[in-house]
């Protein structure tokens, strides 16, 4: 058995924390190092500035001196009143120490650059206080007579530098700890919805279809929630209509097989049956074969529809759908004494295939002929407008009671179930006719005829080559 990884990378909370991770280190990273160099480079210029002015002051008193030395110097030195410098150096034209504030040598370098005419700047921050240094050269009349050093350590700059620095990383420790903090619990909070979404989901994919989720608030994960509660909804819906679909169909071919079964076993049975009656009967189970076969086409019709969605329509001329039919339900009506009228437009073509064109002409017209009366009539029209093509059929028919017209397109439903069946009806016509228009993007409507009977309206959006 594989063990479990401890942190899994692949997860939405590794990234995620990984993210903001990343995000504040390079924030904090910035925090702390922009405030502290940009500071300690204004310390810096301040010091260059404050010692060049101290120097140039220093520098032009001691150019007064004709010949400066140990004593002279320090006389002037008292009188300028500097004493917060560590160290003054001050060297004759040759580069000689003529006066030196503290013991040792000091920056000789430094004094030589000066003697050759420029000034020197430094300033280092060493622990927790700048040391700082200047030199400069003394000048008379034009010529160098010789050089300033002075250097001086300040700890009060540098202590605040260093206060500063702390402050930073103290603030930078809260930050990154509250962000922390809220990015475990905001995650937490997104990755619960998370997991309630896929415990639903293995619910319903165990066959629960009536489980829903508990859905509050109006963020992007409860609008999640909704539309998974809604695609359940459907999934159950389509369910029961399945489960109805297959009892439904099973009662329907199990009545005419128990007639079937029932005449022959008379006939069987009974040895002295005359001839006319066995006729009849065997008459009979012809009907019901028949009966079966037609209920059996028409469901093939049903389950083709359904699995023809990915099929390309081509222009159909809905004229010739309709001829189509006629040639086929001419006998039906002349046998019936059904009057059949038809008034069709050139150049009405739609987006379909011709076989569910002609299956939704051919049933709406056998309804017109068998649920009608003798010496009724039937009128079908087919009319073109800008954008749409109108079919309509209408009989003067026994009518469709208004509380029905809803249910006639469900599959297997007939109004008056006797006198389909003694039709041959098996209730599925309607469904075929309803699916195949809504297939190609068509309407079907229903009413009343006047004075009698019905009126079917079929709308398709009207297909033109450009
Ligand atoms: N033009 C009509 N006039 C009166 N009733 C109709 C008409 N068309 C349909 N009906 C009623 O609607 C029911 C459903 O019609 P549908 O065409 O789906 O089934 P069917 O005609 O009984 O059987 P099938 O068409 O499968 O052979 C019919 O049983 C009938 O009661
Ligand atoms: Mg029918």
């Amino acid at each position: 058995m594989q063990s479990k990884r401890l942190i899994n990378t692949g997860s939405i909370r590794f990234r995620f924390f990984a993210f903001i991770g990343m995000l504040l280190a390079v924030l904090l990273l910035l925090l702390n190092i922009y405030p502290y160099v940009t500071t300690k480079e204004a310390v810096y210029q301040e010091k260059e500035k404050s010692m060049e002015t101290q120097a140039a002051t220093l520098s032009s008193a001691l150019s007064g001196l004709d010949r400066p030395d140990q004593e002279s110097v320090a006389e002037v030195l008292r009188l300028l009143d500097v004493r917060d410098y560590d160290r003054i150096l001050i060297a004759d034209s040759e580069g000689r120490v003529i006066y030196n504030s503290g013991s040792g040598e000091g920056l000789m370098a430094d004094l030589q650059t000066a003697l050759a005419g420029k000034t020197v700047f430094r300033s280092v921050l060493k622990g927790e206080s700048f040391n700082s240094s200047y030199s400069i050269p003394l000048s008379s009349q034009g010529t160098i007579t010789g050089a300033v050093y002075i250097s001086e350590t300040d700890a009060e700059r540098g202590q605040i530098l260093h206060d500063l620095q702390f402050q930073i990383r103290t603030v930078s420790l809260i930050i990154a700890l509250a962000a922390l903090a809220m990015a475990v619990v905001y995650s937490s909070l997104v990755l619960r919805k998370l997991r309630q979404l896929s415990a639903s989901m293995r619910i319903v994919a165990g066959g629960d279809y009536s489980h829903r989720m508990a859905t509050a608030g109006t963020d992007e994960l409860a609008e999640l929630g909704n539309e998974f509660n809604t695609l359940t909804a459907r999934l159950a819906d389509t369910e029961r209509q399945r489960r109805r679909f297959v009892s439904d169909a099973s009662h329907e071919l199990k009545t005419p097989l128990a007639s079937i079964r029932l005449l022959s076993d008379s006939i069987v049975q009974n040895e002295n049956m005359d001839t006319d009656t066995i006729r009849e009967f065997v008459t009979d189970i012809g009907n019901e074969a028949e009966r079966l076969q037609r209920t059996t086409e028409k469901l093939l019709d049903l389950s083709r529809l359904d699995d023809d969605i990915h099929i390309v329509p081509e222009p159909v001329d809905v004229k010739q759908s309709a001829l189509d039919a006629l040639v086929f339900l001419r006998p039906l009506a002349q046998e019936r004494n059904v009057h059949l009228r038809a008034a069709l437009d050139d150049g009405c073509v739609v987006l379909a295939t011709a076989d569910d064109m002609f299956h939704i002409i051919f049933n709406l017209m056998e309804n017109a002929i068998k649920y009608n009366v003798p010496d009724g009539s039937v009128n079908i029209s087919l009319h073109a407008a800008d954008e749409t093509v109108e079919f309509a059929v209408e009989d003067t028919g026994i009518g469709i009671p208004e509380e029905e017209r809803y249910n006639i397109f469900s599959r297997f439903y007939r109004v008056d179930k006797a006198r389909s069946r003694e039709h041959g009806g098996s209730g599925l016509g309607l469904s075929i006719v309803h699916d195949a228009v809504k297939a190609h993007g068509g309407t079907i409507a229903v009413g009343p005829n006047k004075p009698q009977g019905s009126r079917f309206i079929v709308t398709f959006p009207r297909y033109s080559m450009e």
